[in-house]
């Protein structure tokens, strides 16, 4: 089972559109793929205009079936969808024992319904981003060319290994991805290089940019997906790329799991 919480501190750095097309990317590779929008704004609902019967905060306070509160967008790709609610869930959570462990708890049951989980948080250091990141334990970083950006990439890392000792789970940083990226931008480059030293310092490495594409806004105005809207289009091109690197990435866990629950998962 792959799980991933793509997560930046800073907002507007491409989290949103990232969680949803690599979430894409790997239904279209044969996972069976649940999207969890965890962020109170409920980005993924709104991006895609779903009309789901139950959210998130419905799944863990009421206790309702994960089927009866997912929606499916696409061949093996369901979502968790968020709402304003998701605010209160959190205040419950944060009364509860061994909270940082709530989702890993909830999902428990139906970690045998999916091959990977991808989860999008909100752009602050939350309870909520806590838990996403313990139940996931792997998360990808993307990082726009600003460079408050990448200090809300720092800020993650930071966050990542703190939360991962206080609860004694290794909590991995799996990769950076810049995002919107623009080489005719003069600050690109600049920020580039510091994306490399951030790299260079946690030892986390960079994949390959995602590109700045114009099919991006036209998918979220049209309410699809960019698979769906132009399947050739040059940051579906990069997010599959990236989705590839992501698998390798998480090779060595995969192969430990496999090891553990004697089962095959397809790579
Ligand atoms: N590769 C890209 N090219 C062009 N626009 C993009 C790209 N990635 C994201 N965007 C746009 O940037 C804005 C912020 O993206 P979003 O995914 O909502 O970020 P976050 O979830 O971090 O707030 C959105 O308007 C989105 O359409
Ligand atoms: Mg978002």
């Amino acid at each position: 089972m792959i799980k991933l919480m793509i997560g930046n501190q800073k907002g507007g750095v491409g989290k949103t559109t990232t969680a949803i097309t690599v979430a894409r990317c790997l239904a279209d590779r044969g996972f069976r793929t649940l999207l969890i929008d965890s962020d109170p704004q409920g980005s993924i609902a709104v991006t895609l205009r779903l009309k789901p019967e139950a959210y998130f905060s419905d799944f863990i306070l009421n206790q309702l079936r994960l089927p009866d509160c997912v929606v499916k967008i696409a061949e093996r790709l369901d979502v968790l969808c968020g709402n304003r609610e998701t605010t209160a869930m959190e205040q419950r959570i944060f009364t509860m024992y061994g909270r940082e462990h709530v989702f890993q708890n909830a999902f428990r049951m139906y970690e045998e319904s999916y091959d990977a989980i991808v989860v999008d948080v909100a752009p602050s250091i939350s309870l909520l981003q806590a838990c996403s990141m313990v139940f996931c334990q792997n998360v990808l970083i993307p990082i726009s060319m600003d460079t408050l950006s990448v200090s809300g990439a720092g800020a993650t890392i930071f966050s990542a290994q703190t939360i991962g000792d206080s609860v004694r789970t290794p909590i991995h940083t799996l990769a950076l991805l810049p995002t919107i990226v623009n080489r005719r931008f003069g600050l690109t480059d600049v920020v580039m290089k510091m994306v490399q030293q951030l790299s260079d310092t946690y030892k986390i490495p960079v994949l390959n940019a995602i590109r700045t594409d114009q099919i991006i806004g036209k998918a979220a105005r049209a309410h699809r997906m960019i698979a769906d809207i132009d399947p050739k289009a040059k940051a579906l091109e990069d997010y599959e790329g990236a989705t590839s690197a992501i698998l390798d990435l998480l090779k060595p866990q995969l192969l430990s799991s496999e090891h553990q629950h004697g089962e095959t998962i397809a790579v």
